[in-house]
């Protein structure tokens, strides 16, 4: 996969440009950031190894494809990522599911680990890591640092909004993983929010302030 994919599908264009809208309900965002997860996860997902499997249909028997290996693990990267995840688990049930929690220290502005759960055999499964704005790209990193020394190897990270700081900041430190979004907007302002974004994305989907 390139290392920064857009996802500039007519459906996934339209469903953001509501999402943006500073007007837009907490439900209503909280819907389409849903909806959108499953249109990014088809992209994320469209390399995936395939083998075949015999099995019959109702006329004869056939070598039908399947997904190869073991069952890939989602990652959240707590809160935001749980408005992707959902949508994500409806397309991939079986999919295992992990997350990683980070607060960001008030003094050294890094991040700082508070949660760290994920399945087993992490370096055995194509890992999707999952924030929906990657801004600065610390918390990202930083994430993505811990499923690495907790053994994943093939990690793949999707986003709803990037920031050309962010997908440079993730390009120097993990070049191996490639990031999927809906769209790559100007710049970040002096808080690091993102411009023209969406705001925040937890206060947003979760209704808090
Ligand atoms: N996190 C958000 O929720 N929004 C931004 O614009 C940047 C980081």
């Amino acid at each position: 996969m390139d290392h920064l994919t857009v996802v500039d599908h007519p459906l996934v264009q339209h469903k953001l440009t509501i999402m943006r809208q500073k007007d837009v309900s907490t439900g209503e965002f909280r819907r389409l950031l849903r909806e959108i997860s499953q249109l990014l996860a088809y992209e994320v997902t469209r390399e995936l190894p395939m083998t075949t499997k015999r099995i019959d249909t109702p006329m004869q028997e056939m070598d039908a494809p399947v997904l190869a290996g073991r069952k890939l693990a989602l990652v959240s990267i707590l809160r935001a990522g749980n408005g992707l995840l959902d949508g994500m688990l409806e397309l991939i049930p079986s999919a295992r599911v992990g997350f990683v929690g980070l607060y960001r220290d008030e003094e050294t502005l890094e991040p700082v680990q508070y949660y760290f759960k994920v399945p087993s055999e992490l370096d055995e499964r194509l890992v999707i890591a999952v924030d929906p704005m990657l801004a600065t790209g610390n918390s990202s990193v930083a994430a993505i640092d811990l499923l690495k020394e907790a053994g994943a190897k093939d990690i793949r990270f999707l986003c709803l909004l990037a920031a050309p700081e962010g997908v440079a900041r993730m390009k120097e430190a993990h070049p191996d993983v490639p990031i999927v979004t809906a769209a790559l907007d100007e710049r970040l302002n002096e808080k690091g929010y993102i411009l023209p974004g969406l705001g925040d994305a937890g206060d947003r989907m979760f209704g808090t302030k």
